[in-house]
């Protein structure tokens, strides 16, 4: 999304018409009748109340009526769940009332994205009080949360919010605050003068159930953020609906390839707060300015002490099924909402090195070029991709017989190298009786159906196709079995997947997407479901990956669309970028973002997918992209060529020194992807998730952080001769390459270098490295490690290692080698921050740590001791040696040789 990113989380992303975007082939919020409806009622319009408010199972349930039910117009009600979660997290659901006369449709409620665990946290609710203010006239009922916090449901006018304890504790965030909730109930027929029916365009949409939206405010308090970036087009709210867009400009709240209906509110006096609405349907979402309801305050019970950022959700069918999470810290919203979705997977170590991927890799003599020329110019990478022109005619599963005549010994060749492939696999089918897949699809009955129950039939890379309904969970596990060695012929242990066009794209539908009403299984119209279509096809094929292995490797599946959970099962990218600067620049918040709604292993085509860039941009993009937590360079087939050797001796050494900074940090990026799996915080961040009180960072999204230890900002502009930085907090920050040290809490106008992008150890961190280049990550499996201590004012520092087989599933049983380093007092000191014991699957490791680097030291040591053995180890005082620039001295343990698996202490003496 738009500029300040880091604060608004809901995915899904931007578009104007810079390109060639064609703005007329998708529809804004006026064309789309559910949007047009919702934001044209007036704030305190709902006029419904709650009724019967009881506890039920543990629950808080209650009626919510119109006010006023005529004998006539008899009120159907809805029914409201509140239930409560351990660690701060409220859910509220609303549907219609499944008891009275049979509802002529269950409406869809979207299975498989909440984890069981999360479910196993439920607190079993009491109502703690009745509240009567205002004279006895509003009544609400409250109940506990969490420790110092209450769920509340004002019955009339109904509200739900959550607040500190207390009659007068703070809101912290509440839903129809501003009296606009909505639900449209379905209606057995049509009324005299209704049209069901919609148009866009060449397309008619049947509507067989009628309108069905559902729409509400939702109130984030003392927030500062979200708002809407400045620059993006206001006059639109943003919209989450999954799409492939053509040329996507950077700058737009319009929706992209995938959604997260989650957004995150930010303030410096509170902190953080977040909303999460599991609803798979399109949904639209207003951000409002400031003021915007003031003709309706004398209406509306809105709190005047406290700051509020209001907000408007939208979305055409489903139900309510909404996450409140308390915060109130940054981290501890990710760590809810991922409670709730999912942590992301641990990768295997390959995929989180350099990929090298275009469209297309011609034959299989263009692959063993590209791959001996990465080795001529001595430029690591791990993964070469095939696009679609691999395949025998767009037929996934099959290989080009002329173009890959030897699939398998093409992989085992790279293999030997510690190499692996990917191979792109989409949904759409190419319908065509010799073909496989499709036979068995279409006899199945295994195809999404037309609004007639026919196949749909849509028009994709593979002509005429149709699409495989991943909703079905049969369905899932026979699509699955596609990927084992025997069913995908060519394939072998080394080959991953890649999933695109899973919107799902159809060349020929309604803004290039599946009509609402083709039906899936269980009668469930695409409406209702669309922007879940990409998550069940990347799931299916995750689970094919590890089936294929006995369930033993990780897989590795890299998905164009995403939904809440898609972090479980794989890598996302940004999609169709192009080659220009502001690409380049959007591509940190997008990224951010992505980390922030739980899925951070992301990252955007380096260089640019559509153009070609210039030399520079290509430098500039590879230096950011290092720090990308997903690294893949990527292009159109109708751009140059643009493998990193291309452009001359110097360039082709800068994008080899950007590539060999992201293999130095593997050890520090490795650590990091299993933190996101274990809590959730993603591996990149933005400022103010580390800061969270320092208001410069709120709405800075040029800088970013890599873990708590490392600060990047990337260069933007062309030809730039200087870059200003902020950093910020308290200590220092040591610039990574020099060591010199700079203050915190200050903007610094730096020099922009043409080797490198700034970038800086935050003091008081303790970073791994790997510092041996060589040709894979596999290669550097055993090499020994580097630490990097960057002391604090009070001369300490920590950080964290985590190794594990970089494979398999074992780490699940406690296979791995979790450590802490901690240096005060003249002492670094290694010890087990893992399991106790890990039982008999215990990961084992020789490696050891070659070199420790000590950053603000001001006196030189004489000697450093390892202890419990008493060794004296050498050490050198001087500028870095590695890659530095000129910068101050610097402590430099040399071959302590101690094993990382081992608890030691050096001192420094
Ligand atoms: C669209 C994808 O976004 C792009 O990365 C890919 O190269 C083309 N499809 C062709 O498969």
């Amino acid at each position: 999304m738009g500029k300040p990113l880091s604060t608004l989380v809901f995915l899904l992303l931007f578009i104007n018409c810079v390109y060639s975007w064609k703005k007329d082939e998708f529809r804004n919020c006026n064309q789309t009748p559910f949007c047009k409806r919702a934001r044209s009622r007036k704030p305190g319009s709902c006029s419904l109340i709650a009724a019967d408010v009881s506890i039920s199972d543990g629950d808080l349930v209650a009626k919510l009526i119109p006010k006023e039910s005529s004998q006539e117009n008899p009120a159907k009600p809805l029914v409201l769940t509140i239930s409560a979660y351990q660690d701060g997290v409220m859910r509220l659901k609303i549907d219609e009332d499944q008891t009275l006369a049979p509802p002529r449709k269950k409406r869809f409620e979207v299975p498989d994205v909440i984890v069981p665990e999360f479910l196993n946290k439920k607190l079993w609710l009491q109502r703690l009080k009745e509240e009567r203010i205002e004279g006895g006239l509003v009544i609400s009922s409250v109940v506990y949360l969490s420790e110092g916090y209450e769920g509340v449901i004002r019955h009339d006018p109904f509200e739900v919010f959550v607040r500190e304890s207390g009659e007068n504790g703070k809101k912290v965030l509440s839903l129809n605050s501003n009296g606009l909730f909505d639900f449209e109930q379905l209606k057995e027929n049509k009324e005299d003068n209704e049209d069901w029916e919609e148009k866009f365009r060449t397309h008619t949409d049947k509507r067989p159930y009628g309108p069905q939206s559902i729409s509400f405010d939702v109130s984030f308090y003392d927030a500062d953020f979200p708002t809407k970036g400045p620059g993006v087009d206001d006059s639109e709210p943003y919209r989450l609906f999954n799409l492939d867009v053509f040329e996507y400009a950077h700058d737009s709240p319009f929706g992209l390839y995938g959604s997260v209906p989650f957004m995150t509110s930010h303030g410096k006096s509170r902190g953080s707060s977040g909303f999460f609405w599991l609803n798979a349907a399109e949904m639209q979402i207003d951000v409002f300015s400031p003021g915007w309801n003031n003709e309706y305050s004398s209406v509306l019970m809105l709190p005047t002490d406290q700051k509020r950022v209001d907000t408007l959700w939208m979305s055409e069918a489903g139900v309510v099924d909404a996450f409140f999470f308390i915060g109130p810290k940054p981290k501890d919203v990710v760590r809810q909402y991922t409670s709730v979705t999912g942590t992301s997977a641990l990768p295997q170590s390959f995929a989180i090195a350099y990929h090298q991927c275009r469209w297309n890799y011609r034959d299989e003599e263009d692959v063993y070029n590209v791959d001996a020329k990465f080795d001529e110019h001595d430029i690591p990478y791990d993964v070469l991709w095939l696009d679609i022109e691999h395949t025998d005619g767009k037929r996934y599963f099959t290989w080009d017989k002329m173009l890959f005549p030897n699939p398998e010994e093409m992989q085992n060749k790279l293999a030997a190298k510690g190499r692996r492939m990917v191979t792109i696999v989409d949904p759409h089918i190419k319908r065509d009786e010799s073909y496989y897949i499709h036979k068995e699809a279409s006899e199945k009955g295994y195809y999404v159906k037309d609004s007639s129950g026919k196949d749909f039939d849509g028009w994709c890379w593979s002509g005429s196709s149709s699409y495989i309904d991943m909703v079905n969970p049969e369905i899932r596990s026979w699509w699955a079995e596609k990927f084992s060695y025997e069913n995908y012929v060519g394939s072998t242990p080394s080959l991953y997947i890649w999933n695109d066009m899973n919107e799902p794209s159809v060349f020929n539908g309604p803004e290039v997407s599946m009509p609402r009403d083709a039906l899936h299984h269980g009668d469930v119209e695409h409406r209702e479901l669309h922007n879940a279509y990409g998550y069940y096809f990347h799931m299916a094929t995750a689970e094919g990956l590890v089936k294929r292995n006995d369930g033993k490797d990780r897989p590795f599946v890299l998905s164009r669309a995403f939904f809440p959970g898609s972090q479980r099962y794989g890598a996302v990218w940004t999609g169709d970028n192009s080659a220009d600067w502001d690409h380049l620049r959007v591509s940190v918040p997008m990224t951010l973002t992505l980390g922030l709604t739980g899925i951070s292993f992301s990252g955007a085509d380096i260089g640019g997918f559509f153009g070609n860039p210039d030399t520079e941009l290509l430098v500039r993009w590879y230096q950011l992209g290092a720090y990308y937590p997903f690294f893949r360079g990527h292009a159109h087939h109708d751009t140059k060529r643009r493998e990193p050797w291309l452009f001359g001796e110097r360039n082709t050494e800068l994008m080899r020194e950007a590539i060999h900074i992201r293999y130095m940090l593997l050890p520090y990026f490795y650590t990091l992807f299993r933190e996101a799996n274990a809590t959730g915080i993603p591996v990149i961040r933005p400022l103010w998730m580390e800061f969270p009180s320092d208001e410069k960072t709120f709405s800075n999204d040029e800088a970013f952080m890599v873990g708590n230890g490392l600060l990047v900002q990337g260069i933007y502009t062309q030809r730039a001769k200087h870059v200003s930085v902020y950093l910020p907090g308290d200590e220092s920050w040591y610039d990574m390459k020099s060591g010199s040290a700079y203050k915190g809490r200050a903007i610094h106008k730096l020099e922009a270098l043409e080797d490198s992008i700034p970038s800086f150890q935050r003091a008081g961190t303790i970073i791994p490295r790997k510092d041996r280049f060589r040709r894979s990550s596999t290669q550097m499996e055993y090499d020994p490690y580097t630490l990097v201590i960057a002391l604090n004012s009070s001369k300490s520092a920590e950080g964290e290692l985590y190794v594990d087989d970089g494979k398999t599933f074992e780490f699940q049983q406690g296979s791995y080698i979790h450590r802490r380093f901690t240096f005060s007092n003249g002492r670094l000191t290694s010890s087990n921050a893992g399991p106790a014991t890990a039982g008999d699957h215990k990961y084992v490791s020789e490696c050891t740590v070659e070199r420790i680097i000590l950053l603000g030291l001001s006196t030189q040591p004489k000697t450093a001791l390892i202890e419990p053995e008493n060794r004296k180890v050498d050490i050198t005082w001087g500028p870095l040696l590695l890659r530095g620039g000129p910068g101050p001295s610097v402590l430099t343990i040399r071959k302590p040789n101690v094993r990382i698996a081992d608890d030691w202490t050096i001192q420094i003496l």
